[in-house]
């Protein structure tokens, strides 16, 4: 374990001085032009807003290619392009501040604290219903109905609510179709990410030479929104420091041509976008979609308010029915682990728990040689490859929740977990990851097992970093009983 820690840190200490020393199917509902005549159902109030509220940009509709092309390195397949048309709408320029949130709810959830930091640690609840709020003490008509976590959108209300999925990456790209709306791939002097990981470092680890942006610093940390410049559309931040809620449940793009597109009707994860200070480049693509349970918040995660430029017409609902995390059944523990630091996890996990273990081993394991299982793991990665198991759980079915521990590997899973999750049905399960980590604490794994297993509920996951030392039994003890899984 020793080793592995020395090595990895040994390995982002090269890393920072080289950086140093360079320094639903979808619904298309029609949203009437300005000077159409509308239904007298729509008041004065609820039409389009002359101006743009104070800190807001105007952003002129149109056509866009949304998704990825099939050659942007990174791409994921959820990445579709088709081609998307949207209305005229009001965004704001900077991503929602702690001062902003507190002034409406009286409170600051967030992990770092600064009232002119963004927002982070809310969930996609927290969020409309921030919305709401803020739109009562204004004033304004209410965009949301929240029932729950049954959310409807009138889309005809001039009140706060979030982007749609369409209307952020229309926003972000502002004109540009490259992977990011800068004209080479950002450093960390110009976006507040993850910096070690440039866009392509995976491939070029120990070639940083082949790089077109060098690693940077990784600030750890938010930073005060607006701190680098804005995109062409006078948007800051649409590439990291948070990632941002959007309205949308996440589910497939549809092949055809849509317009004012707002995501499936149903589904049990809404999607954030832009990455965040703890993700790599490669996650703060233009086109990245990431995706998370409504309930669940993050360090990594805030949001950016939109009003309607035009008055909008019908409702969007959704309904989402997910399990409750944690419960009275049967509980299994599964893990990967390259190094040993898992399992110690794992084994410190049934100590308490008491629970079933089972490893998840491969029929052609990784090599031993950390560099050569870096290359391994990147390669596997990039491939989306699905490892061959060598051990199989006989009877998933008697377990309702699975305690699922895995090293964060390049800011995502390692691939056998994919496989893991692939090789059984875990509808109506609960899922509850915990993850061993080098610094980069969960990355982009909670959102790669929620694609992976949409129909399972998530627990509140663990980040441990390496072994956890002489904290994580405590940690542990913490984490089984925030999920009700105490003894
Ligand atoms: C192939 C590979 C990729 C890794 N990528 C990351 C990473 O992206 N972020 C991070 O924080 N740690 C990373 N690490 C470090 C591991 O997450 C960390 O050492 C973990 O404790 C290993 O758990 P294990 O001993 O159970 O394998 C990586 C390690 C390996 C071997």
């Amino acid at each position: 374990m020793k080793r592995i820690f020395a090595v990895f840190l040994s390995v982002m200490m090269l890393t920072s001085l080289t950086a140093c020393s360079q320094e639903s199917s979808s619904q298309t509902e029609s949203v009437p032009a300005e000077n159409e005549s509308d239904t007298s159902e729509v008041s004065m109030a609820d039409s389009a807003i002359a101006e743009p509220p104070e800190g807001f940009v105007l952003i002129e509709g149109g056509s866009f290619q949304m998704g990825s092309p099939d050659s942007e390195p990174w791409r994921s397949e959820d990445e579709t392009q088709h081609t998307v048309t949207v209305s005229d709408f009001y965004i704001s320029a900077y991503e929602l501040t702690q001062a902003e949130y507190e002034a409406v709810t009286g409170e600051n959830p967030s992990n770092f604290s600064g009232e002119n930091l963004p927002v982070e640690n809310i969930s996609w609840l927290d969020a409309v219903s921030y919305c709401n709020a803020r739109s009562e003490q204004e004033g304004l008509t209410l965009a949301y109905t929240i029932d729950g976590t049954n959310v409807t959108w009138d889309r005809k209300a001039d009140g706060y609510r979030l982007p749609t999925e369409a209307e952020w990456e229309y926003a972000c790209r502002a004109g540009t179709e490259t992977p990011f709306n800068t004209e080479n791939s950002p450093s960390a002097d110009e976006v507040n990410y993850y910096g070690h990981y440039p866009y392509e470092i995976e491939g070029n680890y120990f070639s940083q030479g082949n790089l077109e942006t060098q690693p940077g610093e990784y600030r750890e940390t938010t930073v005060e929104v607006g701190s680098f410049e804005p995109n062409a559309f006078g948007l800051y931040d649409m590439h990291g420091n948070v990632s941002e809620w959007v309205w949308d449940y996440y589910g497939a793009y549809p092949g055809e041509e849509q317009s004012d597109p707002t995501g499936p009707q149903t589904g049990t994860m809404r999607v954030y976008r832009g990455g965040g200070w703890n993700d790599f480049a490669k996650n703060m693509r233009s086109a990245y979609r990431a995706t998370l349970e409504p309930e669940l918040m993050s360090f990594n995660i805030g949001l950016r308010l939109v009003r309607n430029a035009v008055a909008g017409s019908g409702t969007v609902s959704g309904t989402a029915s997910r399990n409750a995390a944690g419960g009275d059944g049967n509980v299994l523990i599964a893990y990967f682990s390259w190094g040993g630091n898992t399992q110690g996890i794992a084994e410190e996990i049934q100590r308490q728990a008491g629970a079933d273990l089972f490893e998840i081993t491969m029929v052609h394991p990784y090599s031993d040689d950390y560099n050569t299982v870096l290359d391994e793991a990147q390669r596997d990665q990039n491939e989306q490859a699905r490892p061959e198991l060598a051990a199989h759980v006989e009877n998933m079915e008697q377990y309702d929740t699975v305690l699922l521990g895995y090293p964060n590997w390049w800011a995502s899973i390692p691939m056998p977990v994919a496989s893991f999750l692939e090789e059984y049905d875990f509808s109506g399960k609960t899922i509850i990851p915990f993850c061993s980590h080098g610094g980069g604490r969960f990355g982009q794994s909670l959102t790669a097992i929620a694609k992976l297993v949409p129909d399972a509920a998530m627990g509140e996951a663990l980040d441990i970093h390496y072994s956890g030392g002489s904290s994580m039994p405590d940690d542990v003890a913490s984490w089984l009983a925030a999920n009700g899984l105490s003894n």
